[in-house]
């Protein structure tokens, strides 16, 4: 049997504990916590079992034989921690998005592979079975030519007066639900639909007293021709998560508020069926996997060289690249062109 990959966790917080699970689901050793929150990181180190705690990233990096890291810190940390990290040798499991600009993202990754490390970010979506599922079946060809996706991701911060630690803070997220919601959506749109010619975005602060917006939505033209829909808020009520895409031979539908779990469905038409409404239903099997837990699997994989890295820093900037033209189309009320 090889050695267990040992790893760091810097960032104890929410999302830290869906990266414990899955290094816990693939055998990898959790060597040392970081957090700059002393009673987090404490409350962490005793449920996890974890005897090394650092309260800065420079001393965890220094850990002896820490092989990778996961940084779950604020978005604007991203940058300096990956940047520290690969300088360190270290590879990187960076939470989206994976910064607050283009050239940071660059600079990301082109440290990384002067390190060569493996660099994956945490749109983690790309690891769900709904998703790869609905991947091989559009580049198979079974929805024909596509024509428009739909993607909604949505909720009410469980029901709470306020929003979450620094997500409502414009210099520590970068952004509001665009941002922290849409980045994973735009994500989800390139990897099932390809690249993205051109976005028309609006945002708006509706109910929360923070500095960012709580609502959006984007149109997206994509550069093969498809149109598209992101749907992202914090003024839903409960959580919504689910993707559509249609094709001139048949369509895909995801939707957690119909089945959850969330079921794949796939509508088709079979020769000779001329009903206005009726179609043939098919429910694509999925294997049950958590989305999470697979993207950590994914990336110790890749780390071992079993396969290519699910998603890559370069797909985290191009996430970054259209949550920026969508801004800045929200701003100006223009279409943002994203590729000569
Ligand atoms: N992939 C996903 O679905 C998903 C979901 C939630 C959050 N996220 C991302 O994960 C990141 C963290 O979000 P969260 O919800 O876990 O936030 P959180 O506030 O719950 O946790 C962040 C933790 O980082 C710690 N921290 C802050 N500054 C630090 C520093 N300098 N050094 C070490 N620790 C520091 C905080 O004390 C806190 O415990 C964000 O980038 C967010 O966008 C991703």
């Amino acid at each position: 049997m090889s050695t267990p990959i040992r790893v760091g966790i810097i960032g104890t917080g929410g999302i830290a504990g869906a990266h414990y699970l899955g290094y816990k689901h693939a055998g990898a050793e959790i060597v040392a916590l970081c957090d700059a929150n002393a009673e987090v990181l404490a409350k962490r180190q005793k449920r996890w079992g974890v005897k090394s705690g650092y309260s800065n990233y420079e001393s965890l990096l220094a850990h002896d034989g820490l092989d990778a890291v996961s940084i779950c810190v604020p978005n604007a940390l991203h940058f300096p921690i990956t940047m520290a990290a690969a300088a360190a040798g270290k590879h990187v499991l960076c939470e989206k998005p994976v910064s607050l600009d283009l050239a940071q993202a660059e600079a990301m990754v082109a440290a990384c592979e002067a390190a060569g490390v493996v660099f994956q970010v945490g749109h983690h979506m790309r690891s769900w079975s709904a998703a790869v599922m609905a991947k091989a079946m559009i580049d198979r060809g079974d929805l024909g030519v596509v024509t428009y996706a739909r993607l909604r991701q949505a909720h009410d911060w469980s029901g709470a007066e306020v929003v979450r630690g620094q997500f409502g803070s414009k210099a520590a997220s970068g952004g509001g639900t665009l941002l922290d919601n849409g980045c994973h959506l735009f994500d989800l749109a390139r990897y099932l639909c390809g690249d993205v010619r051109d976005v028309f975005a609006r945002t708006a602060r509706l109910k929360f007293d923070v500095e960012v917006e709580d609502t959006a939505s984007a149109s997206l033209g994509f550069v093969n021709g498809a149109i598209g829909d992101i749907e992202v808020a914090w003024t839903a009520t409960g959580w919504q998560e689910s993707f559509w895409v249609f094709g001139t031979k048949g369509s895909l539908e995801c939707d957690n508020r119909i089945a959850n779990p969330p079921t794949l469905t796939h509508r088709f038409r079979k020769p000779g069926n001329d009903s206005w409404s009726e179609t043939e239903i098919a429910d694509i099997a999925l294997d049950g996997s958590e989305s999470h837990t697979q993207h950590v699997v994914n990336f110790l994989s890749a780390i071992d060289g079993d396969h290519d890295v699910v998603c890559s820093g370069h797909d985290g900037l191009e996430a970054v690249r259209l949550v920026l033209g969508a801004y800045e189309s929200a701003e100006t009320g223009r279409v943002v062109q994203l590729t000569s």
